[in-house]
């Protein structure tokens, strides 16, 4: 998720560029950039690492005018966050200047096609190729730019929003969204691009937004907008009703409430381009596959949520691969003698990639000469930096500190990753591993569908939002989605929630039930799992004959679950494995709604902070 703005009209370009972009910091800030077509038809870029006091800094020092321009805020994918792959990228001549949100799956057969031609790379990422194919084009059809831009859009695979400019065309700017969003602000003699409306809404409130696979040209006097083939479409009006701060957020009271609603967006970019074929491809994955084929131990260290993600991944890789996984707190694990060699996998989950525990785990876990692979949200942290190999999950920038869609990308993740042993040691032949990722490509419309029916969720919230304490319980990959959902309600309604697994309530839990305490069941699939499900039905009477207020997360058409259940929550019918990609998303908005009913700030909880990044 990157931040874009673009500007055409009677302001200095760059002045409205960088205060857009503040307002867009929240969709990345590992870098930041502005090009701006000078009086002379020349191109200005500034670009920098960091926040944008970097880019301020730069720009301070330079002399930059025109009243066309484009920025750019990044949240690294492909390529580290430095000064050489921070956006904008240009072609050879400086003629072509290109800013984008997404990824572009093919672009390394397109690079190879491009350095074959003679084009020398400035940079790692994926988006420069834009820029190069722009020129390309532009050469080919006499500088036709729009046609250009369409021309390229046409041959890309993958999730992009571009934002290009041609120094030969002064007085526009040539825009392409697919599978990422792009929006027109509407002015009076000046026009408006942005990632989203916070980046113009203080200059207006008309807006146009873009549909899939179109191309708009705006010029101060309007714009246009066609299809990839040419041909004129009607973009989307709307007149935008929320204050800046609202627009940040997507028009959510809080970042986190945002983020739950981006979960579908999350697993599936953290999926995308990563079956090839019938092949699992991991990013920048530096163990080959004899080195995966050796593994014969997998440790996933972890802390909090990522360590539950780790609990759900377990159950994943043992399956399909047959290959022994501990999973360890972090923090556990850095101060034991675990028993480690070259033959073992230490995977660290990290959404940051900056949590001290888990980085100290990692130097433990390399110094005992085990291998190491990093599933991380954020390019360039310290944990992949350190580690063997790498996953990034593409959940975007997570604001609220809770962790929602981080939580989610991270088991898709790490069942790829178990996808990718399994594959590197022929446990699963490619006909299965194709149809277990195909399963996985599901899951994000299951999730959009989960975040539709839980509306009864936030009234239950408000009712239970005065219990004293809430239980949660669950079997299998169900008992990391209670201590998940527990979590969630400890660190933002400040409540004490306590996760079980089922089968240990009679050895001691069952004594805390009584009359009226709400008590969450994750319930198996009675498809995946019937025995499971059989024995939690059992749990469900025995607390609801000790007064529970049961509240159940079940299949739906799990008619059985509603025998003892107070309350039912139904979610799609999925894989087992795959599960708690749905049943966890009620848990986190339950825990939401009783912290906004207590009146607490959800995206900043008491005492915690996005990154530990101390002991
Ligand atoms: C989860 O909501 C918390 N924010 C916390 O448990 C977090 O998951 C943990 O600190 C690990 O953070 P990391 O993924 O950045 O390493």
């Amino acid at each position: 998720m990157c931040g874009i703005v673009g500007y055409v009209g009677p302001r200095p370009a760059l002045e409205v560029v960088v205060e857009g972009l503040r307002r867009l910091e929240y969709r990345g800030y590992d870098s930041s950039g502005v090009a701006i077509i000078g009086p002379d038809g020349v191109l200005q870029v500034a670009k920098k690492a960091g926040r944008i006091e970097n880019l301020d800094k730069e720009i301070a020092a330079r002399t930059i005018a025109g009243s066309t321009g484009m920025g750019h805020t990044r949240w690294a994918t492909h390529g580290a966050p430095t000064d050489r792959n921070a956006h904008p990228h240009l072609d050879a001549q400086d003629r072509v200047a290109v800013v984008h949100n997404g990824i572009i799956e093919n672009f390394m057969v397109l690079r190879a096609e491009l350095e074959a031609s003679g084009v020398e790379f400035a940079s790692e990422t994926d988006s420069e190729v834009v820029a190069h194919l722009i020129a390309a084009e532009l050469a080919r059809n006499g500088g036709d730019f729009p046609d250009a831009v369409r021309a390229v859009c046409r041959r890309l695979d993958g999730a992009f929003t571009l934002v290009t400019l041609d120094t030969s065309c002064p007085g526009s700017i040539v825009a392409a969204r697919r599978n990422s969003p792009l929006v027109v602000g509407v002015g009076k003699g000046e026009t408006f691009l942005g990632s989203d409306v916070a980046a113009f809404i203080e200059f207006t409130r008309d807006a146009v937004e873009l549909g899939q696979d179109q191309v708009v040209v705006i010029t101060r006097d309007g714009y246009e907008i066609t299809d990839f083939t040419g041909e004129p479409v009607n973009g989307k009006h709307f007149h935008i009703d929320w204050d800046l701060s609202a627009a940040e957020k997507g028009g959510y009271d809080y970042f986190m409430l945002k983020e739950i609603e981006e979960q579908p967006a999350a697993v599936a970019d953290t999926l995308r381009g990563h079956l090839v074929g019938a092949r699992i491809v991991l990013d920048e994955q530096r163990l080959d596959n004899q080195e995966l084929r050796d593994v014969d131990k997998v440790f996933v260290v972890a802390c909090g949520t990522a360590y539950h993600a780790g609990l759900i991944g377990k159950q994943a890789i043992e399956h399909w691969t047959r290959i022994p996984v501990e999973v360890e707190m972090a923090s556990e694990f850095r101060y034991r003698d675990p028993v480690l060699n070259r033959q073992t996998l230490v995977v660290a989950i990290s959404q940051s990639g900056e949590t001290a525990d888990t980085l100290e785990a990692v130097r433990h876990a390399r110094q005992q000469g085990a291998r190491v692979l990093a599933i991380c949200n954020t390019n360039g942290a310290q944990i992949p930096r350190e580690s063997d190999a790498v996953f990034y999950t593409h959940a975007g920038p997570e604001i609220g500190v809770a962790a929602t869609k981080t939580f989610l990308a991270q088991i898709a993740a790490v069942e790829l990753v178990g996808l990718a042993l399994a594959q590197a040691r022929g446990t699963k032949w490619g006909d299965e591993i194709a149809g277990e990722f195909e399963e996985l490509a599901k899951i994000p419309a299951e999730i959009a569908r989960t975040l539709d029916c839980v509306q009864d969720v936030r009234a239950l919230a408000r009712d239970i939002a005065s219990s004293k304490a809430v239980l949660f319980l669950g079997r299998h990959v169900g008992f990391p989605v209670a201590l998940e959902g527990a979590l969630k309600l400890k660190e933002l309604a400040y409540m004490h929630a306590e996760g079980f697994p089922a089968g240990e309530l009679k050895h001691g839990p069952i004594a805390l039930i009584e009359d009226g305490l709400p008590v969450v069941v994750v319930m198996p699939s009675p498809r995946g799992r019937p025995l499971l499900h059989q024995k939690m039905l059992s749990n469900i009477a025995e607390i609801a004959a000790r007064g529970a207020r049961t509240i159940v997360i079940a299949e739906e058409g799990d008619t059985a679950a509603r025998i003892h259940a107070a309350h039912v929550v139904e979610v799609p019918a999925v894989p087992t494995l795959y599960s708690p990609l749905v049943t966890t998303v009620p848990l986190q908005v339950l825990a939401a709604e009783i912290a906004q009913a207590r009146g607490y700030d959800v995206d900043k909880p008491r005492n915690l902070a996005k990154s530990v990044t101390v002991e």
